[in-house]
């Protein structure tokens, strides 16, 4: 998988984050090389970053970033036409976006290595209720051809323990952006279990059919 370095503005597109979202503590699960946390920290929020890739120390971490950044791209120009350009506007802006969120990313890891956290979906090392916010890009549902059904439904349990909301954009797979056979069922059942759910569309899309993220908020 991927260590992908996505900005806070993509982030916030993806999300549809408004000013008052960040307002409490965020958590960016499978954060990989994004620059998320560091622009949000750096106007102020309480963001933590949390993804396994966090086990290899910075320099073995930027160098799977930077090829994670070589590796995308030419996934981009080998099947242009399963994406639509009018959020970046090209190939070089959607380079430039990536690589000054890489920059930013590393340099926030050196300088404040505590937001930074080793771990993953579906045992969080975090407490119940630690964040007010989860957002999830890019793991779930985008890798439903390696991660079933149940895992699914545990990740999304997870977030639910340690965040009062989940967001989590994109709702289809990677590569032609196939809708996920099991969603409607994965909503049903964590509706069953008296989470509010919902399906919700986003102010961006960039691979074809990828503009609606899930919010789930938990049963009180
Ligand atoms: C495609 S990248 C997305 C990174 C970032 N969110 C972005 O949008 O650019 C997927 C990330 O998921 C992380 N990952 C893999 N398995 C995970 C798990 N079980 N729990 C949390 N993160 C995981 C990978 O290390 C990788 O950094």
């Amino acid at each position: 998988m991927l260590v992908t370095s996505r900005s806070f503005e993509e982030y916030e597109a993806f999300f549809g984050l408004a000013p008052g979202d960040l307002a409490g503590t965020v958590l960016d699960c499978s954060a990989g090389a994004s620059g998320f946390a560091a622009t949000a920290n750096a106007r102020g929020g309480r963001v933590t970053a949390v993804d396994p890739a966090y086990r290899q120390a910075a320099e073995p971490l930027g160098a799977a970033a930077e090829a994670a950044l070589v590796e995308g791209e030419a996934i981009l120009a080998e099947h242009a036409d399963r994406y639509l350009w009018s959020w970046y506007g090209g190939l070089e802006r959607h380079h430039e976006i990536r690589r000054a969120a890489l920059v930013e990313f590393l340099a926030d890891l050196r300088r404040h290595p505590e937001a930074y956290v080793a771990g993953g979906l579906p045992d969080l090392p975090f407490e119940d209720g630690a964040f007010d916010l989860a957002l999830c890009s890019h793991l779930l549902f985008t890798w439903s051809n390696v991660l079933d059904e149940a895992w699914h439904e545990a990740a999304l349990l997870e977030l639910l323990r340690v965040a009062r909301e989940a967001r989590v954009f994109p709702l289809v797979a990677q590569g032609a952006g196939d809708a996920v056979p099991f969603l409607p069922s994965l909503v049903d059942r964590l509706r069953g279990l008296g989470h509010r759910v919902e399906v919700v569309d986003v102010p961006y899309e960039f691979q074809r059919g990828a503009r609606r993220m899930l919010v789930a908020r938990r049963s009180a």
